[in-house]
């Protein structure tokens, strides 16, 4: 038995290309990490247990990156979409700009760089905002912290309470996301049929059943797609989304 879908829902799944114009660099562009990083090396438990100064470089530099980085105006406009809808981000992204622009229900499901945490059984969690993470500082219980990151070969967190948001969405926005990693990537077969599906991406090497692909920038598409709902659903919009003005502190 499916469970009812909600009119007001919409659910949107975020992958690095919406950090893009934020100035994050993504995963598989021409530019991005894992053509200049291996992703064995610094983003996987092997890599950990071989070389954990190497992980811990990495992420310290993306955390510093990510901490001085500003929200651009889709993450403007997805947070306004709050107004007249019960939006849920699911995001595959580490940042927290998704926050910073406004979203209050936002669901991580590969970690934060903003928090560390014990390599224990049982990890207990800290926020770290920038800082760094060295090798040598332990947490309360003794262990190596780490970051809060899930690595390849990692479980992923919140698929389950992903899964039931995206099964009783009315609209689901998939954006700046290859769709290459599972489990996340698989959210999309989640989606209802008589959902209303949108996917907004540069390119995309295959395009999920029953999404309307609409190929270019998020902060190109994103406002208007926006302010088309907001219109639609009787509340207007400002249509004009600001990047952070505030910054990063
Ligand atoms: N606007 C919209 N889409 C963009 C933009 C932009 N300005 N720039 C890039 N894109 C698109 C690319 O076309 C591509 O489809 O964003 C997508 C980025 O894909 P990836 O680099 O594979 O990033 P992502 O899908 O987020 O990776 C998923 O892989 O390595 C893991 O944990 C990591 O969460 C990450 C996961």
């Amino acid at each position: 038995m499916k469970p009812d879908v909600q009119p007001k829902k919409i659910v949107v799944l975020s992958g690095s290309g919406l950090s893009a114009e934020s100035g994050l660099p993504t995963f598989r562009d021409s530019n991005g990490l894992w053509n200049e990083y291996s992703w064995h090396e610094v983003a996987s438990p092997e890599g950990w247990e071989t070389r954990p100064d190497a992980v811990l470089a990495f992420y310290n530099e993306r955390r510093l990156k990510a901490w001085h980085a500003l929200s651009n105006s889709a993450h403007a406009a997805i947070a306004s979409l709050e107004t007249a809808f019960d939006v849920v981000v699911i995001t595959q992204n580490v940042d927290e700009l998704h926050e910073r622009a406004g979203s209050s229900n936002v669901i991580h499901l590969h970690g934060q760089l903003a928090y560390a945490r014990s390599t224990s059984n049982n990890p207990k969690r800290y926020r770290i905002d920038d800082a760094p993470i060295l090798l040598g500082q332990l947490c309360e219980d003794g262990t190596q912290l780490r970051p809060d990151i899930v690595w390849f070969g990692e479980e992923t967190q919140h698929m389950e309470e992903a899964r039931l948001h995206m099964a009783t969405a009315a609209k689901v926005l998939v954006v700046g996301t290859s769709l290459t990693v599972h489990p996340a990537a698989s959210l999309v077969k989640a989606s209802r049929g008589r959902a209303e599906k949108a996917l907004v991406s540069l390119e995309m090497e295959r395009i999920p059943y029953g999404f309307k692909f609409l190929r270019g920038n998020a902060t190109s598409i994103i406002p208007s797609l926006v302010k088309e709902w907001l219109t639609r659903s009787g509340a207007g919009s400002n249509n004009s989304f600001k990047a952070d003005a505030s910054g990063a502190a």
